[in-house]
């Protein structure tokens, strides 16, 4: 008996032997499921590691190809996890729409659980009270278009872009940058009343590392047993992003706790907020109220995280596209200018009632975030097990809804991939019906359905402002005569779709110091 016990022990310490038992099991599982609904089609896995090979395909792009291959629903085994891709209009509205509620959930990765202290943020949180009551939050505190706090922040904002360029004119200007840090200032004043803009350059630098930390994987994400590899280089880099966010979070926190200014207040921003549930989950006993959800300074602070990180860089980087597309075509450039300078004139720059009265800026923006939405790839999780369009789609799987490839599909949209605004205008047969609010499944920047962007108004409007400061204010030039055919308009993947390379441009120089046609805000 003992005998047996060892030859057995011995046999169990074979890698070969667990590797061809995993391989059982899933040959098993795999057979089970074919009583029922099959999968949808998809590259062929290999045991265990499944479809680990094409995991550098997992990019808008990439799946956009795969896609062409398999059709508007493809599956993918990674390791443990099933994922599915969305390219059509039609799967987008599936599940999106029709089973909305059993896709609400998030995905997350170990560093992104890490990086939201345990989903205690609003973007990743499951769908449920707490995320609702977030949610109900953000919307009532800084979304909302009666807020004039967050109105006089955006339309600030980006008078003062207006100013920074009016500086450098006839000098190549670093657009992208410039753009990105002054929006990063926007969402500051909207979200947390804030002027002070200190540690601004600071915060960039942890935004950035921060960002690329949210985009790690970890092969623990695919094989849970192999979670304990290379963790401790790992974690330290995510402690250390963490700890430096933290330490920036805490001072805003701290600031508004001294401010003391009640939620109830018209001018109190989402920090009031949120402190004052914070107060209402921990009275002075310290004890959490029967009926008050969990609630802790982890929750503040990942709140503030989400914010931080879903403004900057989505409105930065369309604005930074829509001026890039402009630049390859110089007669929209030119139309959107005649635009603004028929309903503006040339001595005062634009506001915002202003903005329902141009058009074309609308149809600009419009095809801006059609080819370049900045979150390319909607994360959606199945709560339970789902059949879609025949299709079997099991719980806990990742659901990535390609925004990017649905917003160019070739059976809704005529040239998807040129940039050509007036698709959009009123009257316009092609595209003039399309909005932006998540009813049309061919278009879906702002997502669709309860997790679509709570912010698609303030983000909207805030690109509109900026794209029409820049217009309006600058004859923009490419610098060094670089051709328009010539601009970089590739995209690198992360969360958000950046542009490869920063954008540069030359505004006009200044003959004379009296405000001049190109340079409205003149700050001289
Ligand atoms: C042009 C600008 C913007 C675009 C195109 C955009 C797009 C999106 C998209 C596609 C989603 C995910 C939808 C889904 O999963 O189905 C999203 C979610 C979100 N966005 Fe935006 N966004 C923009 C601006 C902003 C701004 C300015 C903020 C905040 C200051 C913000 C905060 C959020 C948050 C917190 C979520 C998560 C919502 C949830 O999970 O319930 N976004 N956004």
């Amino acid at each position: 008996m003992a005998a047996s016990a060892k030859i057995a022990t011995e046999f169990l310490k074979d890698p070969l032997i667990w590797l061809f038992l995993a391989s059982l099991a899933f040959v098993i599982l795999q057979r089970r499921r074919l009583g029922s609904a099959p999968f949808p089609p998809g590259p062929k896995p290999l045991p265990v590691i499944g479809n680990m090979t094409l995991v550098d395909q997992l990019t808008h792009r990439g799946l956009a190809a795969l896609a062409k291959h398999y059709g508007g629903l493809l599956h993918l085994r990674l390791g443990r996890l099933h994922v599915f891709a969305v390219s059509t209009p039609e799967y987008a509205r599936e599940v999106l729409h029709v089973q909305d509620a059993a896709f609400s959930n998030r995905p997350a990765t170990i560093a992104v659980v890490y990086l939201t202290y345990g989903r205690s943020d609003m973007a990743f949180a499951h769908n449920g009270a707490y995320w609702r009551q977030m949610r109900k939050l953000c919307v009532t505190k800084i979304f909302s278009r009666r807020r004039a706090e967050t109105w006089l922040a955006v339309r600030d904002g980006y008078g003062a872009l207006a100013r920074a360029v009016g500086r450098r004119s006839g000098e190549a200007v670093n657009l992208g940058e410039l753009i990105f840090n002054l929006t990063v200032g926007v969402i500051f004043r909207a979200a947390f009343s804030t002027r002070d803009e200190d540690g601004l350059d600071e915060f960039i630098a942890i935004l950035q590392e921060f960002s690329s930390l949210l985009g790690l994987f970890h092969i623990g994400d695919f094989f849970p047993w192999l979670g304990w590899v290379g963790r401790r280089g790992f974690n330290r880099r995510l402690r250390t992003g963490r700890g430096a966010l933290d330490k920036f979070i805490d001072r805003i926190i701290d600031e508004h706790m001294r401010r003391g200014k009640n939620a109830a207040d018209p001018d109190a921003d989402l920090v009031d907020g949120l402190l004052a549930f914070l107060a209402e989950a921990n009275p002075i006993s310290g004890k959490h109220r029967e009926d008050a959800l969990r609630f802790t300074r982890d929750n503040v602070r990942a709140m503030i995280m989400d914010m931080l990180f879903g403004g900057p860089e989505t409105v930065g980087s369309m604005t930074e596209w829509a001026m890039a597309e402009m630049m390859r075509s110089p007669d929209d450039l030119r139309r959107l200018q005649q635009e603004l300078a028929n309903v503006l004139g040339l001595d005062r720059t634009v506001d915002e009632p202003d903005l329902d009265k141009l058009p074309f800026l609308r149809c600009v923006v419009k095809e801006t975030l059609r080819m370049h939405p900045p979150i390319p790839l909607l994360l959606h999780e199945s709560a339970k097990d789902c059949v879609v369009g025949g299709y079997f789609v099991p719980k806990g799987s990742r659901v990535l809804v390609n925004a990017w490839a649905i917003n160019r599909d070739p059976g809704a949209w005529k040239d998807g991939d040129t940039f050509r605004p007036s698709r959009f205008m009123p009257g316009e047969r092609e595209a003039a019906g399309l909005d932006l609010k998540g009813g049309c499944y061919e278009f879906l920047p702002f997502g669709s359905g309860r997790r679509s962007c709570p912010a698609q108004g303030l983000g909207q409007h805030a690109v509109e402002f900026a794209v029409a400061q820049l217009a309006h204010g600058f004859n923009w030039e490419l610098p060094d005569g670089m051709k328009p055919a010539e601009l970089d308009m590739g995209d690198i993947f992360g969360l958000t779709a950046l542009r490869a390379t920063r954008l540069y441009a030359v505004p006009p120089h200044h003959a004379s110091h009296a405000p001049c046609k190109y340079c409205l805000t003149c700050p001289m």
